[in-house]
């Protein structure tokens, strides 16, 4: 696939950046009762771009294409600055699903992606900065880049995204199944990204990786309870953090991660300030603040 860049005036790409803020609200459904299978359970409405692909064309160059490249390959001058380096798109390693280890993401995830950024990274948030329409449309911009797009669907989202009250969730009992899990020999023993396998992995690239280090507080997929909770069931494509099996219980997975979001506080943590609330997004109208608890 040859993605040509645009010859569209600059004038064409401020309209569309400029264009209405007011994007479309996503159709919410409140938790069903009783048990509820880990994937499928939650569905999010699909709805149409509404910039012209040109216009997205135009967008990405102007807006992405210096960091992941016009291909979306990753490869460009700045690239070698940046640590983590910028994805390559072309290779459909997307760390932040709300779908299964292997599966592709939701357009909804991609949107996320965009309009939080990834903290810990250079990938900055959009969400403030341009209207609802003109994120579809850099959605569309990175499904072309990704020739999987054209024959796979993304499969079921995960479906528990509401965390129960602190105080179901025991933190001592979190650490055992974090021990149970095996998480620890990346992480370490109390979290430090230092067990003894840290020196030895690598990504999908063959890039050397570094665990995450919890103290630290980076979550590219966000600190909420629900981000973390996803972060290790979904894994985290293109690196060798895993997705926990599929048969550990909804209540392991939250004591598992109050036992995370415990080694750090909010002072550690690394955010991305929205001015605005992205009341669209019905698992991110859920979205805290940084002085708000967990
Ligand atoms: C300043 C550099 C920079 C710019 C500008 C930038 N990105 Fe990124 N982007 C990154 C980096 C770095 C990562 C990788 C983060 C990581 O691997 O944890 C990334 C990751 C991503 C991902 C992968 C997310 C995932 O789940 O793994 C997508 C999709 C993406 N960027 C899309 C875009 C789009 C679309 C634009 C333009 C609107 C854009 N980026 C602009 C640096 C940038
Ligand atoms: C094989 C090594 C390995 C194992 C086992 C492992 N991780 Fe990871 N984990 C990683 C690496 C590497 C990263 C950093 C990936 C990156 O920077 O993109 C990571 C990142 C994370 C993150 C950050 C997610 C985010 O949004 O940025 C969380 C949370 C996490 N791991 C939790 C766990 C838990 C819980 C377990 C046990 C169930 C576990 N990990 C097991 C290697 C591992």
């Amino acid at each position: 696939m040859s993605i040509s860049s645009s010859a569209l005036p600059a004038a064409a790409l401020w309209l569309a950046l400029l264009g209405s803020g007011c994007g479309p609200r996503a159709a919410t459904s409140g938790p069903g009762a009783g048990p509820v299978p880990l994937f499928g359970g939650e569905r999010t409405a699909t709805r149409k771009v509404a910039a012209p692909a040109t216009v997205g064309a135009a967008m990405y160059s102007a807006l992405c294409g210096a960091c992941h490249g016009e291909q979306g390959r990753g490869d460009t001058p700045l690239a070698g600055e940046l640590d983590p380096p910028p994805s390559d798109l072309t290779r459909c390693n997307f760390k932040l699903r709300s779908t299964r280890a292997g599966r592709l993401p939701t357009d909804e995830d991609l949107l996320r992606s965009l309009y939080v950024g990834l903290p810990g990274s250079a990938m900055p948030s959009f969400g403030d900065r341009l209207p609802l329409p003109s994120l579809r449309a850099l959605v569309q911009q990175v499904k072309l880049r990704c020739d999987r797009f054209a024959e796979e669907t993304a499969g079921e989202p995960l479906a528990v995204l509401d965390a129960p009250g602190a105080r179901a969730a025991v933190r001592a009992r979190g650490e055992g199944i974090y021990v149970r899990e095996g998480c620890r020999s990346c992480h370490g023993p109390v979290g430090r990204g230092d067990g003894p396998a840290a020196g030895t992995l690598v990504d999908a690239q063959g890039r050397s990786i570094r665990p995450r280090d919890h103290a630290r507080g980076v979550f590219r997929g966000g600190f909420r309870a629900a981000d973390v909770y996803r972060a290790f069931s979904t894994g985290l494509e293109g690196t060798p953090m895993p997705a926990v099996p599929e048969e550990v219980s909804a209540q392991d997975r939250w004591d598992l991660t109050r036992y995370i979001l415990s080694l750090s506080d909010d002072r550690s943590r690394v955010w991305r300030a929205m001015t605005r609330p992205p009341s669209w997004y019905e698992p991110m109208s859920r979205w805290r603040r940084p002085w708000q608890k967990n």
